[in-house]
């Protein structure tokens, strides 16, 4: 196999993109911070499916962790990632360095609202204006045609969707279903942090949501549906739920009950793990 091409500033992906912009291809942005798995595999096999060319990012970005998160030890491995890459036909890969992507003077910010409030943004404060950030520089940077992300995180791509209309940013923006483990629980790169006891718990999280959102579907009151999933969270070893809520599906604003495509988000915490999920839940009709 072909060595995947990498950049690394941005005068490299600019001189990559253009070359395939003069071949007249079409061109889909991934953008990841690495440790890559089937569920970034999944983002990269849309956008050959929607175009030409696809090029990912990898990018652990200092912007969007606070000062006691895991972003030293955030997993790096960039040979491995290459190689993923190119294994599902991914044609460049753009790593560039922090000082390349926040320079000396770097001062810059994006403030955001309305789906970036409450949920994580509640609990991850500098989280969504880091992401707003760097993902607002990887777009005007790739100048892609399609940017495509997980619905694994859910509220981020509400967030991105938001951003792009808002600022007038052309790109067509895709979600992608979440891919899950065997047992349903979302593929992460923080997974690998579990011991072998938290990651058997794990699947409670997957299994409590589904039953939750086929109960919530029916249109009762959400309240006392949302509390019993949460004790059976905490019965099953949970240690801290950051939220369990119920929001419509676009605008994230809270819901009380189902009556228009709404998601069911959740955020908890199994020992020193934080793990997130979401589902859709759809009115039943009759
Ligand atoms: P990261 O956590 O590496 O995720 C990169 C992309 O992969 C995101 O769009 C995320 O939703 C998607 N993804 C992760 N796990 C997935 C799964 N199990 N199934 C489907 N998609 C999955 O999200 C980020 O990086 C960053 O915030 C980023 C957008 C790159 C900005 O720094």
């Amino acid at each position: 196999m072909v060595a995947l091409p990498i950049a690394r500033s941005v005068a490299e992906l600019r001189a990559g993109v253009a070359a395939w912009r003069q071949a007249g291809a079409s061109i889909a942005l991934v953008p990841t911070m690495g440790a890559l798995h089937e569920g970034h595999l999944a983002l990269v096999r849309r956008g050959l499916e929607l175009a030409d060319r696809v090029v990912a990012s990898v990018f652990v970005n200092p912007t969007q962790f606070a000062p006691q998160e895991d972003f030293d030890r955030y997993p790096r491995d960039e040979a491995g990632d290459a190689g993923k890459l190119a294994s599902v036909g991914c044609g460049l890969l753009y790593a560039p360095t922090v000082g390349e992507m926040y320079p000396e003077g770097f001062c810059t910010a994006i403030t955001l609202g309305g789906p970036a409030e409450g949920l994580c943004g509640a609990f991850r404060p500098q989280m969504f204006g880091g992401v707003a950030l760097v993902v607002t520089k990887l777009l005007l940077q790739a100048q892609p045609d399609f940017a495509i992300f997980g619905e694994k995180d859910y509220q981020q791509l509400q967030v991105i969707r938001r951003l792009t209309r808002d600022l007038d940013i052309p790109v067509r923006v895709v979600g992608v279903p979440t891919v899950r483990e065997a047992d349903g629980l979302a593929m992460s790169s923080r997974n690998k942090y579990l011991t072998a006891e938290e990651r058997a718990d794990a699947s409670e999280l997957y299994r409590t949501l589904s039953e939750t959102a086929a109960a919530l579907a029916e249109g009762a009151p959400a309240g006392a549906i949302l509390e019993r999933a949460m004790a059976k969270l905490a019965a099953a070893r949970f240690s801290k739920i950051d939220y369990l809520e119920l929001r419509d599906a676009e605008t994230l604003l809270p819901l009380q009950r189902v009556s228009r495509p709404a998601r069911l988000l959740v955020a908890a915490w199994l020992g020193a793990v934080r793990l997130i999920d979401n589902l859709p839940v759809e009115p039943v009709l009759g």
